[in-house]
């Protein structure tokens, strides 16, 4: 290697901090240094970070259930003067897809932390969650102030102001998801997200959250609830949603092929699924679709981790480009933590724009699609638990497409360097 050539490469990883990039944190701090990352975020669309419609109508879809955790929380509510509502639960049950429900039902002041694509620091949090209790309050501030987001004494201030606005017997809910996706060097004194120990009259928090032990939200007034899979309650709403899928003519007809009831179908599947949605909300379609139909009935995978590795090898069975197209694709949306476009991760796989959009079309059910007016749509993994399928059992921490990403950004910053040296010759 040259000396140019050693400088240019000890520029690359210092100056620019590639490592951010090997890391899959697309969203590293030297953005604004380079022109060629900054042209990234700006292809995302600004309205992209602060909406959560997408999301919410996404997890929403088919929504039905969930009567015990609405009454829990309604009765928290006219019980308590202020305090947290804090909802548990393990990935694929449903918290997310419950708080969805509530922000649409009830237009809670939200914001959800979604880590696949990096909505998952603070200072999104505050600043989302600041404008919205400053616009719903008609509160005496024309925009959240730059040092809002370094603590929570903004926050403070707002709740404080807007708690003492509300009437008799009018509440204030903020709708928090997945505090467990929360990225964020924090002191180690401080709650997770800067939120308050104590919260004015009034003020309602709802937070959700993997189980964890040591979550740092240390609050004087809460209540905690869990939804359990197992549980008689989530049980049944498992069967009710499992139901509203029976009426539909194909699905009939697979279930008069398997020679079993609706009755037999609803506890098979129940089990199948061990009690959570995410794994219904893939093989229900996918029965109806037929893709199970040459199988028994207690041939289907069991729990999610089984149906992603059964979908794996059907997709590889059928397609023989599999590990050329369909495989790096996936892949590699698996390890950008934004929505992003098929320019992109044609770019990216070099591969053609053309095959990266069929291989999209192929993973749909796994995916996102972000579609702004005016922009191209935009994809990121549906679900982290396939995230994780992906890391743990086709590719090892996903290092090859890590690489992939490191190599193409490596590329740009030789061409745009040599082409400073050319203009400065
Ligand atoms: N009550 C429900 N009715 C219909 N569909 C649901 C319901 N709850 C969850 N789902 C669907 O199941 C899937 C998984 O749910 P969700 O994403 O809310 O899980 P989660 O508990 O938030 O998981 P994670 O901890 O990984 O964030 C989603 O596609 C969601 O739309
Ligand atoms: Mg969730």
């Amino acid at each position: 290697m040259s000396q140019k050539e050693m400088a240019m490469n000890q520029e690359i990883t210092v100056k620019f901090g590639i490592d951010t990039v090997v890391n899959g944190e697309l969203t590293g701090i030297r953005v604004d240094e380079l022109n060629i990352w900054s042209s990234h975020f700006q292809a995302i669309p600004e309205d992209l970070r602060d909406t959560f419609e997408t999301f919410i109508n996404s997890r929403t879809k088919g929504f039905l259930g969930r009567q015990f955790i609405f009454e829990e929380l309604d009765a928290f509510i006219a019980q308590r003067e202020s305090g947290y509502f804090i909802i548990q639960g393990k990935p694929g049950i449903g918290k997310s897809a419950l708080m969805a429900h509530l922000v649409k039902r009830r237009g809670y002041i939200h914001h959800f932390n979604i880590a696949l694509q990096a909505i998952n620091k603070p200072e999104y949090f505050l600043s989302s969650v600041c404008a919205q209790l400053i616009a719903l309050f008609e509160l005496d501030y024309s925009a959240v102030p730059n040092d809002a987001y370094k603590s929570g004494v903004f926050l403070n201030q707002l709740l404080a102001k807007a708690g003492k606005k509300l009437k008799l017997d009018e509440r204030l809910v903020i709708a928090i998801d997945a505090l467990d996706e929360v990225d964020g060097a924090l002191p180690t004194t401080a709650n997770i997200l800067y939120l308050p120990e104590d919260l004015p009259g009034g003020v309602f928090i709802v937070v959700t959250s993997r189980p964890k032990y040591r979550l740092p939200l240390r609050v004087t007034n809460s209540r905690e609830v869990e939804l359990k899979a197992d549980s008689e309650s989530n049980e049944k709403d498992v069967r009710v949603y499992i139901k509203s899928h029976l009426a539909d003519k194909q699905m009939q007809q697979h279930l008069s092929d398997w020679k079993v009831t609706g009755e037999e179908f609803t506890e098979a599947m129940l089990k199948k699924s061990e009690g959570y949605f995410m794994y219904l909300r893939h093989v229900l379609p996918a029965i109806k679709a037929g893709r199970f139909v040459h199988g028994k009935l207690d041939e289907l995978p069991r729990g999610l981790k089984e149906y992603y590795h059964e979908h794996w090898k059907q997709m590889q069975a059928e397609h023989p480009n599999f590990d050329k197209f369909y495989k790096p694709v996936v892949c590699i949306l698996a390890v950008v933590k934004e929505a992003v476009s098929v320019n992109l991760v044609a770019a990216y796989t070099e591969l053609d724009p053309d095959q990266v959009l069929r291989a999209i079309r192929e993973w749909y059910e796994f995916l996102d699609e972000y579609k702004i007016k005016g922009t191209v749509p935009m994809y990121t993994i549906y679900h982290a638990t396939f995230q994780k399928f992906l890391k743990e059992e086709i590719d090892p921490d996903l290092r090859t497409y890590n690489s992939m990403i490191n190599r193409y950004y490596k590329k740009m910053l030789k061409r745009k360097l040599s082409e400073q040296d050319g203009e400065s010759l």
